[in-house]
């Protein structure tokens, strides 16, 4: 199967639609305070330089980037130059990103002096910087996409239904690529660096919390082919390239494997999070606005993976159609059946440092 080039939904749809990447990242913030306590600051003029592994649109990134340079100016001088990249893939919506950075009073850039922003578009299975230059790595909800998709499914999209022999393809992908972003950030790292990572995740049943809403998913996917709207063989095709890993799988190669030694596991937890749309919903009662919420936050980050698969012969008037009913429909079931819909996400967090 190709490469795996899935952005999530572009035109600032996904900063508008992710609070619940949002407030898992909450849960990272006592881990990228430690971090900034223990991280080695550059002696020379060299910039302290931060990467930002998986940045989408940049909203769930200000706040984040904010805190590090606060924690960065108590420690150095004002003057001290610090260099924040923000990384995705080549077709992510960076635009959105640099308008933000600009305009927003969020923004990071309006604390202070001498914070310099930049982007750069590559795989973060990758080398994205020279050896021993990242004083800090971050990287929020991002480490679940897969660097491909191993296999497909017939009777599922995602990988957490699927049969042990399915299942195993992606465990097998979803380890030698946890290897491969970790041997590069050994390589990016500085001596006395430290990369924070705050990951989808799964407890050791396989329950990764968004299995009900999957399955909702999938069911109408089929009910669209059943409909005539889709095709089976587009239906076969769609499979999103995720996979949450379990602690142990986390920790594994930092442990016992290749990177033993050249990254050390300082800290390490998982929790299950609240869904805070289902929240709101508790507190307005509002049904509607929680269905379309939630569909929306579904839509920003699955609408590429699994509309990629139509058939090439698709005007983009069809496709569009195809589309707006899956979502639709999504939306329906929700008002429906609100329970189905609430997602009690399980998240890793990780603090890594570079001895
Ligand atoms: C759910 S978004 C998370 C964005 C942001 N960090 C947040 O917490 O809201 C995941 C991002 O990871 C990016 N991503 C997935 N695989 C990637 C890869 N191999 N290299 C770089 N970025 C990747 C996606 O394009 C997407 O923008």
């Amino acid at each position: 199967m190709g490469g795996n080039e899935i952005v999530m939904g572009g035109h600032g749809f996904y900063n508008a639609h992710s609070q619940l990447q949002h407030s898992a990242i909450s849960y990272g913030l006592p881990f990228l305070q430690r971090a900034l306590t223990e991280v080695a600051l550059p002696t020379s003029d060299r910039p302290f330089v931060v990467a930002d592994y998986g940045s989408s649109e940049g909203r769930n990134s200000m706040e984040v980037m904010a805190i590090v340079v606060r924690e960065v100016r108590r420690r150095a001088p004002a003057t001290f130059p610090i260099s924040i990249v923000h990384v995705d893939q080549p077709a992510n919506d960076f635009s959105s990103l640099f308008m933000l950075l600009q305009s927003s009073p969020a923004s990071y850039l309006c604390e202070t002096q001498g914070v310099f922003a930049y982007a750069t578009g590559g795989t973060f299975y990758g080398r994205l910087f020279p050896d021993g230059q990242v004083s800090l790595g971050w990287s929020s909800i991002a480490i679940h996409w897969l660097s491909r998709l191993p296999a497909t499914d017939p009777d599922h999209i995602a990988s957490g239904h699927s049969p042990p022999h399915i299942f195993a393809r992606f465990s097998e992908q979803a380890r030698e690529d946890w290897e491969c972003f970790l041997t590069h950030r050994a390589h990016e790292l500085r001596t006395g660096g430290r990369l924070v990572v705050v990951g989808g995740s799964a407890d050791a049943q396989g329950t990764y919390g968004g299995e009900p809403l999957y399955d909702v998913a999938n069911r109408i996917l089929q009910q669209l082919v059943r409909d005539g709207y889709l095709r089976a063989q587009e239906y076969a095709r769609m499979m999103v390239p995720t996979y949450h890993r379990t602690p142990e799988e986390f920790a594994e190669p930092l442990q016992q494997g290749t990177l033993r030694g050249r990254l050390l596991l300082e800290a390490q937890s998982q929790v299950t999070m609240p869904d805070p749309l289902w929240e709101q919903f508790g507190k307005a009662g509002d049904i509607q606005s929680f269905a379309s919420k939630q569909t929306a936050w579904l839509r920003a980050w699955s609408e590429p993976s699994l509309f990629r698969h139509l058939d090439a012969d698709r005007s983009p008037d069809n496709s569009s159609r195809i589309i707006e009913e899956f979502y639709g429909r999504v939306r329906l079931a929700i008002v429906q059946d609100p329970l189905a819909a609430r997602c009690n996400w399980k998240i890793s967090i990780l603090l890594i440092a570079k001895p």
